[in-house]
């Protein structure tokens, strides 16, 4: 099949979070399978200073409608491998930036014009190169009016230009909400500023867009479809979602076990496998000595590395203090984000010296070192989409502990409630629970055989592609 996938992040050119990597692991896997993949990613400045781009070629210089003016656009591409080709939609005014939505402190002002410039940019592109996609996949609220512009463009120049329009969801507490005002830059008729169509609480919302107007709906866990369609989980889209509950699939992402496999990680200080653990415990040590930690400390580790937002439950972390001020375990956080979390981090990290190191650097190599270095990791997330980073753990011989929400559910098994498969600990996202759960992880440790046996079974986990694959597949058609 030709399938076209559009995406604001995608591994290893721009990266905030999981869906760099899901984006780019789909979309490998897709090609793997022989099927032909374009997808459009935003030409930011970190893409076009990456290696892989000194070989991009320009294929078009679309004048893009953007309301009541014309915007001029360059759409570069380049083939990172076979059956894949990247398309860049380029404008320096909108992507010639360092992040990709925003500084750490706030969102760029201007992230509604962007990503309807982004959004146009594929249309466009679509159209003028005659792509005629089998299917056109948008992932997040960044690529939520596209379904919308190309049966709009389709109309207007009487051209089919892709059979069919998938959406999926990653996350949907981020949902591109901006004032209605910006509506018109769209060029989409008046009737949809409606509650039928993208209108939000009075304002325009991207994502709603997406979910009401793609022919099929995914979001990246079995757990997380049903959780969005409830009050609790569906941030103010659970009723339009329910609304669509029949063309909403949940599909657990995979992971990319060419660069997630301790086994080959180059970005390690050394490489090992379920037989041979001896790498692990070198990478344990490098991961003590460069957080400034007596190296040859023998009790448990615990990892954790997330974007700082509320998302994460860095705050059940800063509520159970105590335990790390009164118990001999070390704690190592990778993460950047929020002003607010970041600095009581800090303030927890500052006053624990010798047990608690935080980092605030966006730092990939040491995001793996975690990984592999850490003996638990550390998840108390609120909400889940899927998360990667416990199936990575779980790879790495590293014990997940997380809650009891969205893709972690799907993907770690409690060692209590199933000793025999367990793989894990689960609990529940409030700090009394993340506190049994960390001394249920200190019991753990003390049992070397037992941890031992969990741990294996971690790493021999399926976490691949290939049933996510098939799922995609199978909606495609
Ligand atoms: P989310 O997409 O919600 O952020 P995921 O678990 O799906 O959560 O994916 C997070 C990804 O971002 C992982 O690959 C993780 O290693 C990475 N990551 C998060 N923070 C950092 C950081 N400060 N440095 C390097 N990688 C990070
Ligand atoms: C989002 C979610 C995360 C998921 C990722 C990739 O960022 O927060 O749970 O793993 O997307 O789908």
């Amino acid at each position: 099949m030709k399938i076209v996938h559009a995406a604001s992040e995608f591994y290893p050119y721009m990266k905030t979070g999981g869906l760099a990597d899901a984006v780019a692991s789909l979309t490998g896997a897709l090609a793997d399978r022989g099927h032909e993949i374009a997808v459009f990613i935003p030409g930011y400045r970190n893409v076009l200073e990456h290696p892989d781009a000194s070989e991009a070629v320009t294929v078009l210089r679309p004048k893009i409608e953007m309301g009541d003016v014309f915007m001029s656009g360059e759409v570069k591409t380049f083939s990172p491998r076979d059956g894949l080709k990247i398309y860049l939609i380029c404008r320096d005014e909108f992507f010639d930036r360092l992040n990709a939505y925003g500084t750490g402190e706030r969102d760029y002002e201007d992230n509604h014009h962007r990503f309807i410039f982004f959004c146009k940019g594929v249309v466009e592109t679509m159209r003028l190169l005659r792509m005629n996609a089998d299917v056109v996949h948008c992932h997040d609220w960044q690529t939520g009016l596209l379904p919308l512009l190309l049966r709009h463009a389709e109309q207007r120049y009487g051209d089919v230009l892709a059979m069919h329009t998938v959406f999926t969801i990653h996350n949907i507490a981020f949902q591109g909400v901006f004032p209605m005002r910006s509506f018109y830059r769209t060029n989409l008729p008046e009737e949809l500023t409606g509650i039928d169509g993208v209108e939000f609480y009075g304002q325009m919302s991207m994502m709603k867009a997406g979910i009401l107007f793609a022919d099929r709906l995914a979001t990246v866990s079995p757990q997380y479809a049903k959780e969005i369609q409830t009050p609790a989980f569906g941030c103010g889209l659970d009723g339009v979602l329910a609304t669509r509950g029949e063309d909403l699939i949940g599909l657990l992402n995979g992971i990319d076990t060419a660069v997630w496999n301790p086994a080959t990680d180059e970005m390690l200080p050394a490489k090992y496998t379920v037989d041979n653990l001896a790498g692990k415990e070198t990478c344990r040590t490098e991961l003590l000595r460069r957080h400034g930690f007596d190296a040859a400390f023998k009790g448990p580790v615990f990892g954790m590395v997330c974007r700082l937002t509320a998302q994460k439950g860095v705050d059940l972390v800063l509520a159970n203090r105590e335990f790390f001020k009164r118990e001999d375990v070390r704690l190592v956080v990778l993460g950047a984000g929020d002003a607010l979390l970041q600095e009581s981090l800090r303030d927890l990290a500052t006053s624990l010296p010798r047990k608690v190191a935080l980092s605030t650097r966006n730092d990939e190599c040491m995001s793996h070192l975690v990984e592999a270095g850490s003996d638990f990791f550390l998840m108390p997330s609120r909400f889940e989409p899927c998360g990667l980073n416990q199936m990575y753990s779980q790879i790495y011989g590293t014990i997940p502990l997380v809650t009891n929400v969205g893709g972690l559910v799907d993907t770690v098994k409690d060692i209590s409630s199933d000793p025999a498969a367990g793989t894990g600990i689960i609990f529940e996202p409030n700090a009394e629970s993340l506190l049994e759960g960390l001394q249920r992880a200190q019991a753990l440790y003390a049992k070397p055989a037992l941890r031992k046996a969990v741990q294996a079974r971690g790493m021999k986990s399926a976490f691949g592609w290939t049933q996510a694959v098939g799922g995609y597949e199978a909606l495609y058609d």
